[in-house]
């Protein structure tokens, strides 16, 4: 082998930053955690094959906790099927956590749900009733507690009296601590004792934290400056109904922000005519039952293909290969209904975050 690539191995393998420091604990289903960061994998084939269904309960592990942030390293589960009497497309075995039902196959994906107000747990649940499910599922998912700066929590969250008994004496210790030896699940200020109070009370958010940290209301958040986005179960080839989320990417305010449509299908209200859809052509005013309303909806956003279009939602197919430019705040909104067809398969993006370019683009006159 290149000498200069055993060198560059090597330096991957011994940069702190590339290694990420993960509370390797074996988690048993039915179990309740309150980690900082733990990595949670589906029970061994034997021993799956005769559950029914495995609960995780995360707990906040300090009062300040405000997200978790969910990665599936790892998410196969059975696809899901149209149910003979509703004739609507639904998961028999699945995850759901909070508002979300996921079946299929959703590795790399990942989710930011709100947890800790007013000490409230998350409760991840897995539904195992099909022999292919039994036989067949897998995960491991990383989870990861997020703190919030106090400011911002105080005033939304009525705060706990978590820590009775002790009361902060020196809060500017609070800096010197470090974090390594007194948190973590052996250290000094581990467990629940008076210490891990203390501790805990000491403590403010790690600047790891306040970087991962999604804004408010993102159910996704990407925060590198370039990557792809790809709706749920994109690799079982058809997304799920009655979805409803948003897709978050870091910016600037002089940034711009370009995606590059990898693959686009989503279904549209005159389902005849083949080629892409926009705004109306893929949310109605009304609601009304049995509407046609799956859309990915980007604002401030134009096509650089036909920048004359003044769109929002976009849906439909035919976008493939196609660009769209859009200005801050990035953010995407996903919208499904509760039909589904064989067509509806999804979307799959790259997107580069850049400084903007164009002042004279049309996004720019918005
Ligand atoms: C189909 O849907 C109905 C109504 O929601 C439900 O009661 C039934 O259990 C479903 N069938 C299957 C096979 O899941």
């Amino acid at each position: 082998m290149d000498f200069s690539i055993v060198l560059l191995l090597l330096s991957v393998v011994l940069s702190p930053a590339l290694t990420p420091v993960r509370c390797q604990v074996a988690v048993a289903c039915n179990s309740r955690t309150a980690q900082k960061r733990i990595v949670i994998r589906s029970p061994a084939a034997s021993e799956l094959a005769k559950l029914d269904a495995c609960q995780y309960r995360v707990a906040p592990w300090s009062g300040q906790v405000c997200q978790l942030l969910v990665q599936f390293d790892r998410l196969e589960l059975p696809q899901p099927q149209v149910n003979e009497s509703t004739r609507l497309l639904e998961c028999l075995d699945f995850v759901q956590v909070q508002r979300f039902r996921l079946c299929g196959r959703s590795s790399g994906q990942h989710l930011y749900l709100p947890i800790g107000g007013g000490g409230q747990e998350v409760e991840l649940h897995f539904r195992l009733v099909t022999a292919l499910g039994k036989q067949s599922s897998a995960w491991q998912l990383t989870l990861t507690q997020l703190e919030c700066p106090r400011s911002s929590t105080k005033d939304l969250v009525p705060r706990q009296p978590i820590m009775p008994t002790v009361r902060p004496i020196l809060p500017f210790l609070g800096n010197l601590l470090p974090r390594t030896i007194f948190g973590g699940a052996s250290g000094i200020g581990s467990g629940s004792g008076p210490a891990a109070q203390l501790i805990q009370s000491l403590r403010t958010p790690s600047l790891s934290d306040l970087e991962l940290l999604a804004p408010l209301g993102c159910d996704q958040y990407f925060r590198t400056p370039t990557g792809g986005i790809v709706s749920f179960n994109f690799a079982g080839g058809i997304y799920m109904p009655n979805v409803r989320y948003s897709i978050c990417v870091k910016g600037a305010a002089d940034s711009e922000i370009s995606y590059k449509i990898d693959h686009f299908e989503l279904s549209k209200a005159n389902s005849q005519e083949p080629g892409p859809g926009y705004d109306s052509d893929c949310r109605s005013t009304v609601k009304t039952a049995g509407r046609v309303s799956d859309y990915l909806s980007v604002p401030n956003s134009y096509l650089v293909s036909r920048p004359e279009l003044q769109a929002t939602h976009y849906c439909g197919n035919g976008l493939n290969g196609q660009e769209l430019i859009a200005r801050p705040p990035f953010v995407l909104l996903f919208a499904s209904d509760a039909q589904s067809s064989a067509g509806e398969t999804g979307f799959q993006l790259t997107y580069t975050v850049r400084r903007a370019q164009d002042t004279m683009s049309p996004a720019a006159g918005l």
